[in-house]
Parts: structure tokens; sequence; C-alpha cells
């Protein structure tokens, strides 16, 4: 990993000290390029999905080397919202059965449960709340995951403290109940390496648009292939089914050659049953290119990084008498410092006129480096608060 030449492909680093990765990540050139040119073929030629097509699939099979995940186990959907909603449409629940999820999630991950309860499909949400150092203890995981549990779900790392989740080992202890576990991993892919097989998640929700520096608009599902039979999604699209346009294309087939079977359309067999309708191939096409961007790297590499410039960061904050609230324990740890303030909006207006991008919170200023961020940024951070 070159962290020099990393940053000449990023624009922002020659205007900005941007620590807001956890927000939206800034686009590498690569990223940017790929988008013109879709602009330009579309503006010259207009529809063109022999082309399109491909790409779309391409970028499901980097989402797949990624994560450690077969092609045919992954979908592209709009954002990680829909991802999990596809997800929550899909499950068979045990009947009188609970959920398992942590205050620590993203609201969609958790608002989705909340109401799979109030259309009856669970008896029980359990939310599980950090305790005064902002973690949930595995015992808390182990206490609340019984032979009812129907699904955990569960962010890897934390948007709010930017604590880290042992994954690994909540879902070995989730299955040992036969219970479905679900990972999102917004704040953790591009930022350390993410693996399904070895993480045990069944299913992995991610966007693009954070750490991995891509557009809004295009995010991946990936369904554990032993898994799919148990999940049908309640939703159907022409994307989705066996006999679809995409599929006909990869096998040399015209794809609009024949009719479609409007009587009785099957669900793909693949995790592609999850994408209804067509992709926002504007995105996709950036997407594409920013898994390509950030596979050159390794991704060890890159977390070994971030911790050395956020370890940088908490030296200073703690030498201002800072009041951290991320948890600082090493297994804990991901891009993400967040510390007390007591006017966060004022701060972080502040230190935007100061060419500093950080992220306001309730009470607090969050912090988010990435593999090229530097201490030198962090220090110029330091001395403007
Ligand atoms: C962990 C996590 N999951 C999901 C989301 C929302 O993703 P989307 O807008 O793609 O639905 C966010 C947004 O900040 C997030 O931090």
């Amino acid at each position: 990993m070159n962290i020099e030449l990393a940053r000449k492909q990023i624009p922002v680093t020659s205007r900005r000290a941007y620590f807001d990765n956890a927000g939206t990540g800034p686009p590498p050139i690569p990223v940017l390029n790929a988008i013109n040119q879709f602009i330009m073929e579309w503006r010259d030629y207009g529809e063109n999905w022999e082309e399109w097509l491909p790409i779309i699939v391409e970028s499901r099979r980097l989402f797949g080397k990624m994560t450690g995940a077969s092609l045919g186990e992954i979908a592209c959907v709009p954002n990680v919202s829909t991802g999990l909603t596809a997800l929550a449409s899909s499950i068979r629940y045990k009947p009188k059965g609970n959920i398992v999820i942590s205050d620590l999630n993203f609201p969609t991950n958790i608002y989705i449960w909340h109401l799979q309860q109030k259309r009856g499909r669970a008896d029980e949400v359990r939310l599980l709340h950090r305790n005064d150092n902002g973690i949930i203890p595995l015992e808390e995981w182990e206490k609340n995951i019984d032979d009812d549990t129907t699904l955990v779900s569960v962010d890897y790392a934390s948007w709010t403290n930017g604590s880290r989740e042992k994954i690994r080992d909540i879902a070995r202890i989730a299955h040992e109940h036969n219970a479905f576990v679900i990972g999102d991993c917004f704040h953790a892919l591009g930022v350390y390496p993410v693996n399904v097989q070895q993480d045990g998640v069944d299913a992995l929700a991610c966007g693009m648009y954070k750490w991995l520096q891509g557009p809004h608009g295009a995010a991946y599902l990936y369904t554990r292939r032993d898994k799919l039979g148990d999940l049908d999604p309640n939703y159907i699209g022409w994307h989705g089914v066996k006999d679809s346009v995409v599929n006909r294309h990869s096998h040399n087939q015209d794809m609009f050659g024949t009719p479609f079977n409007l009587e009785e359309a099957e669900p793909a067999a693949d995790a592609t049953r999850f994408e209804g309708g067509s992709w926002g191939v504007i995105s996709v096409v950036g997407a594409k290119a920013a898994l390509e961007w950030a596979l050159k790297d390794d991704q060890a590499d890159r977390y070994h990084h971030v911790i050395k410039v956020t370890d940088h960061l908490v030296d200073g904050l703690k030498r201002k008498g800072r009041t951290i609230l991320t948890p600082l324990n090493s297994d804990r740890r991901s891009g993400i410092i967040v510390f007390e303030d007591p006017d966060p909006a004022g701060t972080f207006n502040k230190l935007k006129s100061l060419n500093i991008t950080v992220a306001s919170r309730v009470k607090a200023i969050r912090v988010s480096a990435h593999y090229y961020n530097t201490e030198e940024e962090v220090d110029k951070l330091l001395a403007a608060l």
C-alpha cells in the first residue's frame, strides 16, 4: 500500500483533512473516471445493456472477492436498508420466536425488526443496550440468544461509537441455537478484513459510499448458498427470476427474443432473487471501480495504518483532557473515534472553515480516519481543537 500515491488519486486530500469516511468516503479518480465514461457513452449511444449487464455481474463478483463469497451468493441492491428489507421479507420466522439486535446497530437495523414484530412475525425483539464502556459484552449475547431466536442482526462496527463487534463469537452462539445471522459490515469492509466464511455470517449487507469510496445507490447483499433455500422473498421482479434478461444474455440468448412466462415466474436459484428491478447502472459502474480500487490493497495493511493514525489522535485527545466515547480495547477498534464536545455544531463549522471535515453528533464529534489519512492531518485537527 502506497499512501502517497493513493492520496494523489483522491482529490479531496489536496483540499481538506478529510475525516468523515464513516459518512461519505471521497472518491478516487478511477471511480470518477468510470462514472464519467458511463455518462459520455450514455450521452452518445443511449441504451447499451449488452455492455451494462456484464458490469453488474462483474461488480457482484468483485464484492464476493472482497468478502470471500462466490458470485452466486451476491445480489446488487440499491442500498443497505433495501438489502436488510429483502432479508426481513424472506426469512422463515420461528413461531413465537424472538429477534436479537443491538443498540449499537444503525437505526434501519433496529426499525426493521420492530416492524416484523408489529407484523406478527416475532413475539419479541431483544434490543441489547451497550454498557458504560460502550460495548455489549459477549455474555449479554449469550444470555439473550436461545432456541426461540429466529435471527441475530448485528453491525460489524458501530456507526455511533466505532465499537467493533465480536462477530465470529456472536455467529457461533447464534448457530448453536439454529438462529440466522445477519451482519452489516458498512463500517468494516474497506477498513479491515471481512470474510463471510471465517466470520460465520449467513447474510451480509454493505454499501459503497463510505469506506469503499464509491457512489450512493449501489450496495451488495451476500446470502450463504446453503441458506438460500430457506429464504423466500415476499416480492419478485423481472431481474430476480430464473428466466431473467441477465441469464438470457449470459447464455448468449436474445434478451427479448422469446416471451416471458407470465403465469409461473420462478425466483432465481442464486442470490439474484433479491434483485427486483433495474439497477442504477451509473452507481454500479462507480461501485465496480471502487471495488477494484479497494482490492488493490491488503486489507490488513489498511487496518494497521488506520490504527496507527487513530492511536495518534487518541493520544492527542487524551493530552487535551477530552472524554473519548469509543471503546479503546484493541479488539474493539475500527476507524471511528468519537469524543465529547460541548458544542458539536459549532466545532464542526469552525473545523470546516479550516478545511477539516469531521462529523457532528449528539454532544460529540465523530472522526473517521482511513488508510489515506496521515498523522500530520491528525496534528492539524488537534491543533484546531
Ligand atoms: C452501519 C450502517 N448501516 C446502514 C446504513 C444506511 O445505509 P443505506 O443508506 O445504504 O441504507 C448506514 C448509514 O450511515 C450505516 O452506518
